[in-house]
């Protein structure tokens, strides 16, 4: 039983949230968001704003809703900014996202038009499919991470900010692996110096948050803040990082139904997910090298959850294929379906069928809201480095060298939750439960 109960320095003034990429995630985030302050939505799908944790014995009947229980900044502390390669303001951007009706976006209009992307830093040969002129006007790299420090330092002035979060929520770049020159802080910032080209964009967002002491947040499955080198950067000013990949739609199903069948020791055959989304991102995943990025992430779920290994008799040699088709008709109210083929008692195949007509972004957005609170939580609680608690919000959650990522969403959420009663000094709960019969 540990029972910590972190100092944890109050939020102050307003929460400045900084987005890179005004895309279809960040605008139905923002539009959602200024809706719930004017009282016309709800934050549905957010475990900070509507879920509950439980403290205590069952026979407490405590059960705090979780921004209750925490010093979390409320939404209306919350202030935007964005960079993007294009020079659409969130509202023109947000009609183009094709994600929310008009009518929701007319009631938040003026809202939305106030938030202006700034000159973004691109690079074409990471998003081969993009080409947007909103861009900083030079090559170097070092210049670059100089401009981004700039426009987080104005926004605080501007703001008067102490709490600022930084989230990437740009378009998926293209796959690299991690290299010699990610390894440590030292070469990494060497290769930076001659403009290495495995330093990619969304790296120097990452650098310039860290170096000016703003946790950053991943929501692709790119490199960005996954490597040793920027780790060692996260360490040294104090900063926490987490990622990659929200875990929205086919994945989010995947680590819901995968810990069933594994707990009731179902075999697996096969399992065949194919999509069809017609929005931006679905025509940047149709370029193979971005697409690569996304399908190592999608892939390893699996693996780690049904542990082939302990149990070869229900899960070796599993076939496992996931399809991203760009349908243009469908924009970002995509189809994914998912052909399941599990055996039970005496080898006896049966099939599982889905077809979850879902909508990404809406899926998203209070994943992005919960991810800025919880990081602004925790670099105010003095946790630095890897988040591992926050996996729950993520298909391919980072994790440290020497251990493998807990894909289970239910082993995620018991994570989470016994990490907040950690951070309030509240006791872990075990569910073990033999109390109650003594
Ligand atoms: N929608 C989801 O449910 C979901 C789930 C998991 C991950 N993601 C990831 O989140 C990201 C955003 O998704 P989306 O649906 O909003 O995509 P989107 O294409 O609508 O938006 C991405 C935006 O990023 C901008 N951009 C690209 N490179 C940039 C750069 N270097 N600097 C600044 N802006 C840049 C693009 O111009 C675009 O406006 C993607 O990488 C996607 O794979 C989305």
């Amino acid at each position: 039983m540990t029972v910590s109960g972190i100092e944890i320095k109050p939020p102050e003034g307003k929460l400045g949230v900084m987005l890179v990429g005004l895309g279809a995630v960040t605008t139905t985030f923002v539009a959602g968001v200024e809706a719930i302050k004017k009282g016309l939505s709800k934050p549905i799908g957010s475990l900070t704003q509507m879920g509950t944790i439980r403290l205590g014995k069952r026979t407490e009947k405590r059960a705090p809703v979780v921004k209750e229980f925490l010093p979390l900044h409320s939404l209306e502390d919350m202030v935007f900014a964005a960079w993007d390669i294009f020079e659409d303001n969130a509202y023109e951007a947000s009609l183009k996202a094709g994600v929310l009706e008009r009518q929701d976006l007319e009631s938040v209009k003026q809202e939305l038009e106030s938030l202006k992307p700034m000159k973004a830093v691109f690079d074409q040969n990471y998003v081969k499919k993009l080409s947007g002129d909103h861009v900083k006007p030079t090559s170097s790299k070092r210049d670059l991470i100089n401009l981004l420090i700039e426009d987080i330092q104005e926004f605080k002035k501007k703001h008067q900010l102490t709490n600022i979060v930084i989230i990437w929520c740009g378009s998926t770049e293209i796959f690299i692996r991690t290299g010699e020159i990610h390894q440590s802080l030292d070469v990494f910032d060497r290769a930076i110096d001659s403009n290495h080209p495995d330093v990619a964009p969304s790296m120097l967002y990452a650098y310039a948050a860290l170096k000016s002491g703003v946790p950053f947040i991943n929501g692709a499955p790119n490199l960005t803040v996954d490597f040793p080198a920027m780790l060692e950067l996260a360490d040294k000013m104090h900063m926490p990082v987490s990622g990659k990949d929200f875990k929205t739609g086919q994945t989010l199903m995947k680590t819901i139904l995968a810990p069933g069948l594994k707990a009731r020791l179902l075999g697996l055959r096969g399992w065949f997910s194919t999509n069809i989304l017609g929005n931006r991102d679905g025509e940047v995943l149709d370029d193979p090298e971005s697409f690569k990025t996304k399908e190592e992430s999608k892939l390893s779920v699996l693996e780690y959850i049904l542990q082939p290994d302990l149990y070869p008799d229900l899960y070796k040699d599993f076939y496992h294929k996931v399809r991203i088709n760009y349908y243009p008709p469908r924009g970002d109210n995509k189809e994914g379906w998912d052909n399941l083929d599990i055996y039970g008692w005496m080898g006896y195949p049966m099939q599982i069928k889905i077809d979850f007509l879902c909508r990404d972004s809406i899926l998203a957005a209070p994943i992005v809201l919960d991810l800025v609170l919880f990081s602004d939580l925790a670099q105010r609680a003095g946790m630095k480095g890897i988040q591992e608690w926050l996996s729950f919000y993520f298909k391919s959650p980072m994790c440290a060298p020497d251990l493998y990522p807990e894909h289970d969403l239910f082993i995620q959420l018991t994570k989470l939750k016994n990490t907040l009663r950690y951070m309030m000094g509240e006791e872990q709960i075990t569910h073990l439960g033999v109390e109650y019969y003594q």
